[in-house]
């Protein structure tokens, strides 16, 4: 639930179980599988004991790379492919973008990032790889959609301060609009990284979450359909999302520079997933009848959530961006913000966490320039929960008299 969950825990107030029943529904139909990992059994997959405690590659099997490339073209929509041999495993994507950030950028360098951005990207790229991330706003008049003019004036105003930018960190689709970049946007980004001679690193931990109208692109068919520079794009995924498993701490770096890939697999002996997990996963994702079904279902049930959620909000006179993707709604409560600015903001935030007990991220903590902007996470809601959620939210905001 929102609400519920560690109080202060604003940027990991996310609890996946959308669709954990069908995850529980597949381990309960394969107990042969989970007996043999968890107590070394030799199964009906033939594995021995040595076979999961053993040490193994760090940056991952490759029956899971293997896997994981296939699962990803099922996320992604098909259109793109994926070569293992060209894929890292992590435990989970936050090392993904840490490991990157090692490889692509020295201490004191920077990256450009679009506002709002996923708050989690500060942890990743600031604390131990020490670089920093210029903002590129965004606004609500253009959607929260990011343009390359703004690309541009960041990319200047931070070399005139003397930082060095090595690389441009998108997340698409977007935590925490929901909204997907288009086609022209990604290729308009490439020839701007192209123009700097800097990296893109893109985010596609959401990929498979898409419920909307608009279609995914990611960066990696785009860099496909390039005959050049196809060593400044660096993908980053993992099942946290997708496959509703953060626990299981799995991600993926996915990149055609031969550098990234070698410094990258060496930095894995920080992050590697547990054999245990690696085996499960492998049965998992090879059983493509229920991998099928599961996306299938995931992005039905987010369309149906999403929608109650929207349609609950409008009722109470409140707009959201429009978003096709994730988890989240950016919603617009600005007219309940007094004082307008970041204070106030984090006063909603507060009343609506004490009064309501409901967790949403205030713009600001995603660094969002425009102050009333907060994400509501849906995805661990279900049908009856809305109306409460909803009920509260209004009870709260009847105390924030707008303005008139
Ligand atoms: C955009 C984005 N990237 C990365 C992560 C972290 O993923 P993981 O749990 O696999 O480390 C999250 C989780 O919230 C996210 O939203
Ligand atoms: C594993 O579970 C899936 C889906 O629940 C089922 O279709 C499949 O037959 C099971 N596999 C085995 C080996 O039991
Ligand atoms: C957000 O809400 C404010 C106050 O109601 C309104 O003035 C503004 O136009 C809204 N912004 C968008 C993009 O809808």
């Amino acid at each position: 639930m929102i609400w519920m969950i560690g109080s202060w825990l604003i940027f990991l107030a996310i609890l996946l179980q959308l669709s954990f029943d069908l995850i529980e529904e597949w381990l309960s139909n394969n107990k042969s599988v989970v007996d043999s990992l968890l107590l070394g059994r030799v199964a009906d997959g033939g594995l021995s004991i040595g076979d999961i405690a053993n040490y193994q590659p760090w940056d991952g099997l490759m029956e899971l790379k293997v896997a994981m490339a296939d699962f990803m073209r099922q996320a992604m929509g098909e259109k793109v492919s994926f070569d293992p041999s060209r894929l890292v495993l992590t435990a989970g994507a936050t090392p993904a973008i840490e490991i990157l950030s090692f490889c692509l950028a020295d201490q004191g360098n920077a990256f450009l990032i679009p506002t709002p951005y996923y708050p989690g990207f500060d942890r990743d790229v600031k604390w131990r790889a020490g670089v920093e991330l210029v903002p590129v706003h965004c606004r609500s008049s253009e959607n929260f959609v990011p343009s390359i003019p703004a690309f541009e004036q960041a990319f200047n105003q931070a070399r005139k301060r003397g930082q060095k930018v090595r690389g441009i960190l998108i997340s698409n689709p977007s935590n925490p609009v929901g909204n997907i970049l288009s086609r022209e946007m990604l290729y308009g980004l490439l020839s701007f990284a192209r123009e700097k001679n800097i990296h893109i690193i893109s985010d596609e931990i959401f990929a498979g979450s898409t419920y909307g109208d608009d279609e995914f692109v990611s960066m990696a068919e785009i860099r496909d359909a390039e005959d050049f520079d196809k060593d400044r794009v660096h993908i980053v995924y993992g099942l946290s999302k997708d496959l509703s498993l953060p626990g299981f701490r799995v991600g993926v770096i996915y990149s055609l520079n031969e550098n990234v890939l070698a410094a990258s697999q060496k930095l894995t002996r920080f992050s590697a997933i547990s054999t245990p997990t690696q085996k499960l996963l492998v049965s998992m994702l090879s059983d493509s009848r229920f991998i099928q079904d599961y996306l299938q279902t995931n992005k039905q049930r987010l369309r149906a959530i999403h929608d109650l959620f929207v349609v609950g909000l409008e009722q109470l006179g409140i707009e959201s961006t429009k978003s096709s993707s994730g988890f989240y709604c950016w919603v617009n409560l600005s007219r309940f913000v007094s004082p307008y600015n970041e204070k106030g903001e984090l006063e909603l935030w507060e009343k609506l966490l004490s009064t309501a007990k409901i967790n949403v991220t205030p713009g600001s903590a995603c660094h969002c320039i425009e102050p009333g902007w907060f994400r509501c996470c849906f995805a661990t809601l279900d049908e009856k929960d809305v109306a409460v959620v909803i009920n509260r939210i209004q009870k709260v905001l009847e105390t924030c008299k707008p303005p008139s």
